[in-house]
């Protein structure tokens, strides 16, 4: 939850300072720098295999960058080492300030609709049973699927089960939204409606989005702020529109889909 006293309202929602990281001999990320301002909707775009859920990962600690400082609203969050205790306080305080939409959705199979929602409302917060019915049943009305809370996720089309994993991404209301290929496996419908699902969330919650993607489409229809990942490096980063117009070589040959330019394909 949004914690007015502990940072000043302008410290950026996420810093990274020359992050590095590897894997073996293999640097996936590779010095990379950037600013996301609270309240923006920042698009990473990158080729597959690039560093894009590694970066993420290291956004909640859930990776330790071997270089590199990961600030959330300022505090440092690759000089915590969950094996400590006193560590492993702050690292949970931040990472309930991320809500996660992840790749494959991962909703529990065994759980209704209403229980994936609850699910983090229970574990992290003091609610009562009727406030979190109240919260659960709001969440689900904002991504359009109130019909469908005592349902299993088996028996949930693909795009309400994405819808589902958003509400419960959303549950406690966190301050950034992180949400890895939320249009994958989706049609280009049904991953339109989910961009408009973002946009509208954004307006009525206006929580921070930092959105990976490699769909372009989407990246024009949500982003203010946008970057790309390409062969370990940050090629560009900056407002929309400002990437839009510097034609950079490794966009432009993402947004023309060619097989020549400097993404090297794997
Ligand atoms: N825990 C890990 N151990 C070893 N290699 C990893 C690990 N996590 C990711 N990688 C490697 O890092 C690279 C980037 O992965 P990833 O961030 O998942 O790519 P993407 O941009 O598609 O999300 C891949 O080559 C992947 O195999
Ligand atoms: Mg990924």
């Amino acid at each position: 939850m949004a914690d007015p006293t502990s940072t000043p309202d302008d410290t950026p929602a996420v810093v990274l300072d020359n992050v590095s990281k590897s894997f073996g001999d293999h640097t996936v990320l590779d010095g990379v720098s950037l600013t996301i301002q609270r309240g923006s909707i920042a698009v990473m775009l990158g080729p597959s295999g690039t560093g894009k859920s590694v970066l993420l990962r290291c956004l909640v600690g859930l990776l330790q960058p071997d270089r590199g400082r990961v600030l959330v609203f300022g505090e440092d969050v690759a000089a915590l080492d969950e094996k400590r205790a006193a560590d492993r306080k702050r690292l949970f305080a931040i990472r309930r300030r991320f809500g996660m939409l992840f790749q494959d959705g991962a909703l529990f199979d065994d759980m209704t609709v209403f229980d994936n929602v609850a699910f983090p409302m229970r574990l992290h917060t003091q609610l009562s049973e009727q406030a979190i019915h109240e919260k659960v049943s709001d969440r689900l009305a904002r991504v359009g699927v109130a019909h469908a809370e005592q349902k299993f996720p088996s028996e949930l089309s693909g795009g309400m089960r994405k819808r589902v994993a958003f509400a419960r991404a959303i549950a406690i209301d966190p301050d950034i939204v992180l949400c890895d290929e939320p249009s994958s496996g989706l049609d280009p419908v049904m991953s339109a409606t989910l961009d408009e699902l973002i946009l509208e969330l954004h307006r009525t919650l206006g929580m921070t989005f930092i959105i990976i993607s490699h769909d372009t489409a989407e990246a024009r229809k949500v982003a203010d702020t946008i970057g790309m990942l390409a062969n370990g490096k940050l090629v560009t980063f900056g407002p929309a529109e400002q990437v839009f117009a510097e034609n950079h070589p490794a966009l432009e040959q993402f947004f023309t889909r060619a097989t020549v330019g400097p993404i090297k394909v794997v």
